[in-house]
Formats: C-alpha cells, structure tokens, sequence
C-alpha cells in the first residue's frame, strides 16, 4: 500500500478514536465468500492498520477462517458515525506469523484468552451452561498459570487491491476517493455518490 493511503487510514482512525464514545473503536466488517458464492459478514476488532495491509484475529478453524482457506479475496468495511467516514477495502487475506499470532494472544485480557480457549467458534451450541461449566474448569486448571495460545487461533492480514475513502455529507454529495492497484501501481480517481 502507499504511504498516502496508509497515512490517509491512520488519520482517519485517528480522528475517530480521539472522539468517540464508541467501545469498540477497531470495529470493522470483514465478508468472506462461502462455498456457495454467497458473501458472509461479520465485525471483528481491527487490530493493525500498516503498509502491508489490516490484520484482525481469530479462530483460524472458524466459519471465516475456513472460508478465507478456500478463497484468500475479502472485503472490509468500517463506518466511523462519530466522524462521518466509511472506508472499504477489497484484498487477499493471509495469515498472519506464529509469532506474530502470539503477540496479539498476550495482548488479550486472562478472561478473554479462556473464553477463547473454551470455544469452538462457529459450531452448534448445544448447551450454554456446558460452556460455562467449561469455563470454570479451565479457570480453575490455569489457576494463575500463563495460558497458551490455542493452536487454532491467529489472524490474518489484508492486503489491499482497492480502497475507497467516503466522507460522508448530509446533502449525500458524498466524497469518495478510490485508490486501485493496477497495471503494477496504485491509482486515485473520484467516484460519483
Ligand atoms: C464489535 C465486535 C467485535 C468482534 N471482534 C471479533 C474478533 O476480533 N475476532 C473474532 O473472531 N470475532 C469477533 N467478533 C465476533 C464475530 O462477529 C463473529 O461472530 C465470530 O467471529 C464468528 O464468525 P464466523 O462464524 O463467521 O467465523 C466480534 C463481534 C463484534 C460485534
């Protein structure tokens, strides 16, 4: 990615955490396509946003993860209300290193990394409790022990092809830049609204 581009997001995401009362500030919608060619969206917490593209987290065996296994193309979408700009990403997702992985899994409070452990995202719940009587076992187990990063769990990182910056304007005269790599570079053009 260029540096403007990555400049431009970093500003943006800048701006929207700096004012905000939103929780989640890295809340971005990822849509991966199934073996149907239907898409499947759902938000994660964007975790980094660098020159060589935006990495998230999660279980690598989860209904997302199989699906980037089988087709690396994905979109991400991210609304900032507090600002007014919505950005979207078309790119291939990867995973991202062991090393890597792990960095974000000590980053993760002790409750979360056992919530985690005890979850096979994706699959049937058949019963709640079950997940809870997992999850005192497990916190009893670790006692004060460190916790281990699942070997299912990881992240993936996006590099763009595409990325479109919209401005949002009450009149709906939206601005919108689009940045695309083609023909070995990246290009900018501005879209109608
Ligand atoms: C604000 C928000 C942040 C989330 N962050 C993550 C995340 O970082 N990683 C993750 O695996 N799931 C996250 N989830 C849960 C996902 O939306 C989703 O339910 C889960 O990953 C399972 O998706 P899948 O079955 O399509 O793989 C988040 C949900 C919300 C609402």
């Amino acid at each position: 990615m260029t540096n403007e581009i990555i400049a431009k997001f970093q500003d943006w995401w800048n701006q929207a955490k700096a004012d905000s009362s939103l929780k989640h500030k890295g809340a971005m919608c990822v849509s991966t396509i199934d073996e149907f060619g239907f898409p499947n969206a759902r938000f994660v917490d964007l975790k980094a946003a660098t020159e060589d593209g935006f990495t998230f987290c999660t279980f690598l065996d989860s209904k997302k993860g199989l699906e980037i296994e089988q087709c690396q193309k994905v979109a991400l979408t991210i609304w900032w209300e507090n600002v007014g700009y919505q950005t979207r990403v078309q790119g291939n997702a990867s995973r991202i290193s062991r090393s890597m992985a792990e960095k974000y899994w000590k980053s993760r409070n002790r409750d979360a990394q056992l919530t985690t452990l005890c979850s096979s995202q994706s699959q049937p719940l058949l019963s709640g409790q079950q997940l809870l009587d997992q999850l005192s076992a497990l916190r009893a187990s670790f006692g004060e022990a460190e916790i281990p990063i699942p070997d299912n769990w990881g992240g993936y990182i996006v590099e763009p092809i595409s990325v479109e910056f919209l401005t949002f304007s009450e009149d709906r005269l939206h601005l919108r830049e689009h940045y695309f790599h083609s023909a070995g570079r990246w290009n900018r053009q501005l879209l109608q609204p």
